[in-house]
């Protein structure tokens, strides 16, 4: 009910709420109580005697509301499930997963308490400052194929961005998002799978949006950014997930039909990783060299320079 209120508040420029309440056969009180409880969420919606209800400003929350309003994606993003705040969006998408939630469920939540990243790291998940999401995927890949996946995000997020905001961030190999030398974004690839088969892939972004970098620790601060920071101005989260879901969606049915070497090229014209030195971890063995190029199956091919046996992080 309340949704379907909603889209009339947004369509109609001006609506008396005793013109929902005829088209929705409910009271004009239950009308009252429902625009309060959207206002509640965060929309802004004026009232008068005379012009009845008018629609003012939708609100800055990631609600599903806002999300699936004009979202141009089939499969992404449907359903979505919003949280206030979680543990980690993971957990909860891959509790979905196990009970059978369908591919494109998009889980996000305005802030985590462990939010992690890569190689055990926590990730910072401040209220409304980022974006925060997990989406189940159910590739038909075999498990060593799903490397790959967070190549093609990283494709998706980056021109995302560049559509939404006036920056031009890369992609820093594997799977960072930076703009300059700081990272703005990442992405983590978490499965379950059999020898022969995924039973299911949770992939996971975070995007530093509307908070300073000021409130990350020095040590972080020295290699994080945000885009807030970085163009100055308040991006609309919304327009960014609804454009990294459409974006995904295109890249990842093109990746799944016609395999990597069908997005290589897009994703070497995001990276800024070729021509630079890397390290690369293979099995027991850390090796440093020159990044060349990046091969149909998504692995960098590098002129090494020397090999070492220590970590690298
Ligand atoms: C990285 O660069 O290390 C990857 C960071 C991934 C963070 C996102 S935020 C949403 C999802 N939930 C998590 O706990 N992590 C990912």
């Amino acid at each position: 009910m309340r949704e379907l209120i909603l889209e009339m508040l947004r369509q109609e420029k001006h609506i008396s709420g005793e013109e929902i309440g005829k088209r929705l056969k409910i009271s004009r009180t239950a009308v009252w109580k429902h625009v309060n409880e959207l206002r509640k969420m965060g929309y802004e919606i004026q009232s008068s005697p005379k012009t009845g209800y008018t629609f003012k400003k939708s609100t800055n929350l990631l609600l599903p509301e806002e999300i699936e309003d004009g979202l141009n994606a089939q499969i992404m993003g449907k359903p979505v499930l919003y949280y206030n705040s979680v543990s980690s969006t993971q957990d909860i998408a891959a509790e979905m997963a196990r009970n059978g939630a369908s591919e494109g469920t998009l889980v996000i939540a305005e802030t985590q308490d462990k939010g992690r990243g890569r190689k055990g790291r926590s990730w910072v998940s401040l209220p409304q400052g980022g974006i925060y999401l997990s989406l189940i995927l159910r590739p038909n890949l075999m498990p060593s194929q799903v490397v790959q996946i967070p190549l093609i995000a990283g494709v998706a997020l980056t021109k995302a961005i560049r559509e939404t905001v006036s920056l031009q961030p890369m992609i820093k190999w594997p799977n960072d998002i930076i703009v300059g030398k700081k990272k703005v974004g990442g992405i983590l690839t978490e499965m379950s799978s059999e020898i022969d088969g995924v039973n299911y892939v949770i992939l996971g972004i975070g995007l530093n949006v509307n908070m300073p970098a000021s409130v990350f620790s020095e040590d972080i601060s020295n290699i994080a950014t945000s885009l807030i920071d970085e163009c100055g101005k308040y991006t609309s989260r919304v327009k960014l997930v609804q454009s990294f879901l459409s974006e995904f969606e295109l890249i990842y049915t093109k990746f799944l039909a016609q395999g990597f070497g069908s997005v290589r090229d897009e994703w070497k014209e995001l990276n800024n990783t070729i021509g630079s030195r890397v390290k690369i971890t293979e099995g027991m063995t850390d090796i440093e060299g020159e990044a060349i190029d990046i091969d149909n199956d998504g692995f960098h091919q590098r002129r090494c320079i020397f090999e070492k046996f220590s970590s690298i992080d």
